[in-house]
Parts: structure tokens; sequence; C-alpha cells
């Protein structure tokens, strides 16, 4: 449907990347995480608190099949796990062409580690649960993508001149 989508773990930059690539191609931006707070009109952490990570998911791909029937060409950022589920992927696909924001894990401790929205980082050792969940996730991103952006020690300016290079 000519979307961009942009997928890839927390902190790779797929929200701001999502923002600077709207103004830069003139279109639209959405994000799968504000379509569900304001759909659900609680942040993310008040809905794993109360309804647990499951019920998100399942938000996930009900706003997946929302944004298929009506959004083409514009740029949609996703949650970091939505990737996670086959069905999602195969959504994804449909709806455009995926990027795959790639950031090591020390790339995303640093931009994370100040963070207390993000309910999956938080507790005791956050480095190592990054380490796990990004090994855990990799293949997930990879098979979900139609293009891999190394994004490690590059600034928002190469990154999207990247992007372009492949946005059909
Ligand atoms: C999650 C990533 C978050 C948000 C939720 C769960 C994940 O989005 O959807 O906290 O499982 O990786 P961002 O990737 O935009 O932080």
């Amino acid at each position: 449907m000519g979307n961009v989508i942009l997928i890839g773990f927390m902190g790779s930059g797929k929200t701001t990347v999502g923002l600077k690539l709207s103004y830069r191609l003139r279109r639209t931006v959405i994000d799968t995480d504000k379509e569900i707070e304001k759909e659900e009109k609680r942040t993310i952490s008040d809905i794993f608190a109360t309804d647990g990570e499951a019920y998100f998911r399942d938000k996930e791909t009900e706003c997946l099949r929302k944004l298929l029937k009506g959004t083409a060409n514009q740029i949609i950022s996703v949650g970091g796990g939505l990737p996670l589920r086959q069905e999602n992927r195969e959504l994804l696909g449909k709806l455009g062409q995926v990027f795959y924001l790639c950031a090591n894990a020390g790339t995303i401790y640093e931009r994370v580690k100040h963070d207390t929205s993000r309910p999956l980082l938080q507790g005791d050792d956050p480095q190592s649960k990054i380490a796990r969940m990004l090994k855990e996730r990799d293949g997930c991103y990879r098979a979900a993508a139609d293009v891999v952006i190394d994004v490690n020690d590059k600034d928002f300016e190469q990154i999207l001149c990247e992007i372009g290079e492949y946005v059909e």
C-alpha cells in the first residue's frame, strides 16, 4: 500500500526518524503506540499494568488491521515488539516497505537508560535485559524487513539519506 514502515528495538530511533522522514517526504506519520494510547485513552504503562502485555499485543494487531483499511503513502513507526507476531509481520508486508532500524545493545542502552515510559525495560539490570531481548528479536525484525539500516554511530541525516535511497 505504499507506506514506509519503521521497525526495530525500543530506542532505535523509529519515532524520531518517522517524524523527520515525514517532513522530508511530505507524508503524514503514524505511530502505532500513539494510536493505541489515543484509542485506549491511557498510556502504554497503564495498559501493561492493568491489562497485561497480551492485551496490548492484541491491540497492536487490531491497529495494523485498521491501518490496512485506510492508510496509504504514509510513514508508520511501530512499537518494538509488534513484529514478533507472525500475523503482524504479514500485515506489515501488506502495508508497505519495511525498514529495520538496526541498533546494537550498547547504542540502545545509552538512548533508553533514563526512560521510565517503557514497562519492559524497567527493573534491575536493563543492560542485560536489552542484550537478551535484542538477541531473541533480531531474527523477527530481519524476517519482517525489506531493508536493514544500520543506525549505530550515524546521525539522523545519514539515516534519512540511506532510507531515501530505497524508498519506492
Ligand atoms: C515495546 C516497545 C514500545 C511499546 C511497548 C512495548 C516492546 O514501543 O510498544 O512499551 O515490546 O519492544 P517503542 O519501540 O516505540 O519504544
